[in-house]
């Protein structure tokens, strides 16, 4: 692959912004952050004019693949008739009413630009409604990026992080207000009798307890039998809000995301990426017995962006579109045929590999482990390997993160077939 237009842009971009990208994330790209000219079904081109089959889908969002054409036409349709009304619109309720329909939880909602708000969101309600200010959160859990969520999900080791009871919890980024860390009680996953330990004796500080119902982001790993339901039987007893962040599971594990999957209802939980195909909406959403504080302004949520036409059609021409194609059988199948053939694929040349997921998104790790169950397990697996691995992948021409890989809607078999067949060849060459 030939990157030097990518690299002459990153470096004129680099005089006007910082560090030559729009977040932090694009910068880790490989060789470097590149540049796109476009992108269509499953495969998105460069300004070089490499092609790859893409599995990282814009880091979540393309459920539907790069540019389908029910949303492409809905959001000029509806963009038309203008952008942003400092008002209520027609299709922000036909959306809230199709959550509510798909969603088990989803009585009431709020929408928002992204993830990391709606998050925000969410504490804000449950500290509201319990008079408590702490919240819960897991090790290696992403909540967004802003300072609250921030501590406990970037350590350099395994070691780095003290004990299991007494975790050392160190900072993602300088610059963060040293005293937001006090705003959590942090915990490793999947430990059940040690959250049951920590709310018997804490229980009378926290709020809630925010989980991504699979730790998608580290591994992706999934709830152990019976934690998920612990969770929800803690959070009854002692008044404390459970809060899914379905950021990445929703939409893409069920039409309901993984409550549904789960079946478990939790009080608040938080959608965005797979929502609208790339635009900028998530919503907070839950029972009105929490949420009633959103109704009666005890709880201030504003933002003059907020559904915006060309998201809110965005989104809604995606949720349809899912609910009308009912995908998740063939993502899971697809899912599950990738996993299986980058086992084989590694297995057959000699690999330690562990394939981690449940389908529709799942994780490779380079470690002897045959199960990860947490973080501290996860920073023990060798990621400059995955590094090399996912390096060579896409040097192949197949995009994918180390923080795991998509399946879409639109990805075909052949090119399942495709992408283990080119692993195959990277795994021999490593
Ligand atoms: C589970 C989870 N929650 C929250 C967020 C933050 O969402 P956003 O980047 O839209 O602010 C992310 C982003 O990757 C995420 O994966």
């Amino acid at each position: 692959m030939n990157y030097s237009q990518s690299a002459a842009l990153l470096e004129r971009a680099k005089k006007v912004l910082a560090g030559g990208v729009s977040s932090e994330f694009r910068k880790y790209n490989h060789p470097h952050a590149l540049f796109y000219t476009h992108g269509k079904g499953s495969r998105i081109y460069d300004v070089d004019g490499n092609e790859y089959l893409d599995f990282t889908l814009s880091q979540g969002p393309l459920i539907l693949g790069h540019s389908h054409p029910d949303i492409i036409r809905s959001v000029a349709e509806y963009a038309s008739t203008g952008q942003l009304f400092a008002g209520q619109h027609i299709k922000e309720v036909e959306l809230a009413e199709t959550i509510s329909r798909m969603v088990p939880s989803a009585e009431v909602m709020r929408f928002c630009l992204d993830g990391s708000t709606a998050v925000q969101t969410a504490f804000r309600i449950a500290r509201a409604k319990t008079g408590k200010d702490k919240f819960l959160r897991f090790e290696g859990h992403y909540h967004g990026w802003l300072d609250n969520v921030c501590w406990g999900n970037a350590a350099a080791s395994a070691e780095a992080m003290g004990s299991r009871t007494q975790p050392v919890v160190s900072p993602w980024s300088k610059g963060m207000y040293k005293l937001s860390k006090d705003e959590s009680v942090v915990l490793p996953w999947n430990d059940l009798p040690l959250v049951e330990k920590t709310l018997a004796e804490r229980h009378a500080e926290i709020a809630a307890i925010i989980t991504e119902p699979v730790m998608c982001n580290n591994g992706c790993i999934p709830p152990e039998p019976g934690f998920l339901e612990g969770l929800r039987k803690l959070c009854d007893t002692y008044g404390i809000a459970l809060i899914f962040d379905e950021v990445i599971t929703g939409f893409r594990l069920s039409l309901g995301g993984a409550q549904q999957y789960f079946n478990i209802k939790p009080d608040i939980s938080v959608f965005a990426k797979a929502m609208a195909s790339g635009y900028p909406i998530s919503v907070v959403t839950g029972s009105r017995k929490w949420l009633d504080v959103l109704e009666n302004g005890s709880v201030i949520h504003a933002g003059t962006m907020n559904t915006g036409n060309a998201t809110v059609a965005a989104a809604l021409a995606t949720l349809t579109t899912l609910e009308k194609e009912a995908p998740y059988e063939r993502m899971f199948d697809y899912g599950t045929r990738l996993m299986e053939g980058l086992r084989k694929a590694a297995r057959d040349s000699g690999h330690e590999v562990l394939v981690q997921g449940p389908g529709p998104m799942f994780n490779i790790s380079f470690t002897s482990l045959r199960k990860i169950t947490d973080y501290r397990e996860f920073l023990t697996t060798d990621r400059q390997k995955l590094n090399a691995f996912t390096s060579k992948m896409h040097d192949h021409g197949i995009r994918i993160i180390g923080r795991g890989l998509c399946i879409s809607v639109v990805h075909m078999k052949e090119e399942i077939d495709h992408a283990i067949q080119v692993a195959g060849q990277v795994f021999r060459e490593m």
